[in-house]
């Protein structure tokens, strides 16, 4: 569907046009003075530089020229601008048009091009904390954004599955149990099935193998297991499947509980392959060359204010690192996707590497030149007091308490408040935890720091997660108690709470949109919150249920259905979704 914006631009255009001006002066925008009007035009201002005239001649002028069943308000005010209040009626029937077209004609503007989404970026073998929860939410609602605008996607966790962490758990075990046939390289029988360590044990090796690197001979060996590993010894290949067994059930786990699903859970590993190819011909072409020992691609550009150093692609003991994997995963993506666009939630900290990265695939033609490269550098989640997130011990928090934490906080809420019985309280708890957890994120800019505060998020007032489910449910019992609604035609508005509500409708596709092209999943945030109190609005100040006129309660239903349906698109898109009670 046509935008509101667009739709009454070209009508101004026309009007400019009629008038005997240059259409491209009728641009119109949301007003800056919503206490004056609801749209604005500024174009006679201009115009009038070129006309040599007035500007609120030509304001009049143009004025004249609009159709005035549009408008509700349509003047020229001194020194020239046009004001403009959409009418009833023309709300009315944008609004019909929405609520009957497939994903309330939000234009997919994605049709025909594929996105690989990068998030999560779990590392095998380490329990997630809580540096792992905006990755994970901040890529799953931009990924479902771009499904639900029309793009083919694929999120791909892009596991750390190849790195020194596995040599460390390899060497670790080595030590505490060197009988064991996978040290043996002369063994050739078959490998136990049965892994030589359980969850809890794995959990405990890597922490006590991690501690012991700054022993030299321990990291030599360490670093040794992961080179081997690499080079495909079968004991140590053997060890890895075994440490995969394990995890990759483990993490799955804890990212369905946060409503977070991976299409592809390839890793670091998967992009081994494509390494050796890739780098000789990097080399052949010279575009790899040698520096300090070192295989380097040079990525520094003239243009750039700091000093941008290359991208290293194979260190000068022959091992490759984090961007080597990097870009052969790029090369896996293309072969087997062709993406138009890659786009890749992590940390900020990460910002360089992904820079680097993205100028080496391009002038190592690893990507086409229009394949569209991005990075969301997100920043950091601290806690309520603002300082880095710590356990009472100074740990990290994984990920997993941080949930139940939340879990906890919101339950005995739901208990108390005596919300739902007794057998609906997990189902209704964990709803409500997941959108405090994920509004709370997802309503700052990705890339600001925010500071995690419980109490706060979880509050059912506010700029929160719970106060949107609170609206929704609240609506859908007043739907529920009408009866039939779905079919039930949008009507004029009967008040201005109405007239507001219609307006905060129809930015539902500007707003996705923006948040698309911006990567803010922020924006979808600040438009929900701002609907909700379009909707409680209204609701506080019209009788619905108590209506006597039969058509003007079946108008009222026809709207609030209608905020119903997009508040609930929009938090599906965001990654959660509202209980039937509240
Ligand atoms: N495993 C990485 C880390 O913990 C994140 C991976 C992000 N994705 C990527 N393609 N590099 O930092």
């Amino acid at each position: 569907m046509e935008k509101i914006l667009d739709i009454i631009t070209a009508k101004m255009q026309q009007a400019f046009a009629a008038a005997g001006y240059d259409a491209s002066f009728g641009r119109v925008t949301v007003s800056n003075r919503p206490d004056l009007c609801e749209y604005q035009c500024n174009g006679a201002l201009s115009a009038a530089k070129q006309y040599k005239c007035a500007p609120i001649q030509i304001a009049n002028a143009v004025v004249a020229q609009l159709d005035a069943g549009d408008y509700d308000l349509v003047e020229a005010v001194m020194p020239g601008f046009i004001n403009l209040k959409l009418s009833g009626a023309f709300l009315q029937k944008y609004l019909e048009e929405m609520r009957t077209a497939p994903d309330f004609g939000a234009e997919k503007i994605g049709v025909g091009q594929t996105i690989v989404v990068d998030y999560g970026g779990a590392n095998v073998a380490k329990p997630l904390h809580i540096g792992h929860l905006r990755p994970a939410i901040i890529g799953e609602a931009l990924k479902r954004l771009y499904k639900f605008l029309g793009y083919n996607t694929i999120g791909d966790i892009h596991l750390g599955d190849w790195g020194l962490q596995m040599g460390l758990i390899i060497a670790e075990l080595q030590e505490r149990q060197p009988e064991l046939p996978y040290f043996d390289p002369d063994f050739t029988g078959e490998y136990p099935k049965e892994p030589p360590f359980t969850l809890s044990e794995l959990e405990e090796i890597y922490p006590t193998a991690s501690s012991k690197k700054t022993d030299s001979v321990f990291a030599e060996k360490a670093h040794t297991a992961t080179y081997e590993l690499q080079q495909g010894r079968a004991g140590y290949r053997a060890i890895w499947n075994h440490i995969m067994g394990i995890s990759l059930p483990d993490l799955r786990r804890v990212y369905d509980h946060l409503d977070v699903y991976y299409e592809k859970w390839l890793g670091e590993s998967d992009a081994d392959p494509y390494i050796p190819a890739m780098v000789s011909d990097l080399k052949a072409r010279g575009l790899a060359v040698e520096s300090e020992g070192a295989l380097v691609i040079p990525v520094a550009e003239e243009t750039d204010k700091k000093e941008i150093p290359p991208c290293i692609l194979v260190k000068s003991d022959g091992s490759s690192i984090y961007a080597t994997t990097d870009l052969a995963t790029m090369v896996q993506r293309m072969r087997d996707w062709q993406p138009d666009k890659m786009l890749y939630i992590t940390d900020k900290r990460q910002n360089l590497h992904f820079e680097q990265v993205f100028r080496a695939a391009k002038k190592g033609c690893i990507v086409n030149a229009e394949t569209e490269l991005e990075h969301v550098g997100h920043g950091t989640m601290n806690g309520a007091d603002g300082k880095p997130f710590k356990t009472r011990d100074g740990g990290v928090l994984r990920l997993e308490q941080l949930i139940k934490d939340m879990t906890d906080f919101v339950r005995a809420k739901v208990v108390e408040n005596k919300i739902v019985d007794a057998d609906e309280v997990e189902s209704t708890t964990a709803k409500i935890a997941l959108a405090a957890l994920k509004y709370g994120d997802l309503s700052n800019q990705p890339t600001k720091d925010y500071n995690f505060d419980l109490e706060r998020f979880a509050a059912f007032e506010g700029n929160t997660g719970p106060y949107i489910l609170y609206t929704i449910v609240r609506i859908k019992s007043i739907l529920a108690k009408y009866g039939a609604w779905e079919n039930l035609p949008i009507a004029a508005p009967a008040n201005p709470f109405a007239k507001d509500l219609m307006l905060s409708i129809t930015k539902f596709s500007p707003t996705l949109e923006s948040a698309l092209r911006t990567s803010s999943p922020n924006l979808i945030c600040a438009y929900i919150y701002e609907l909700a109190g379009c909707v409680n609005k209204f609701y506080h100040e019209t009788r619905i249920l108590g209506e006597e006129d039969e058509t003007k309660k079946a108008g009222y239903i026809a709207l609030i259905g209608l905020a119903k349906n997009i508040l609930e698109t929009c938090i599906h898109i965001l990654g959660f979704s509202a209980p039937e009670k509240m």
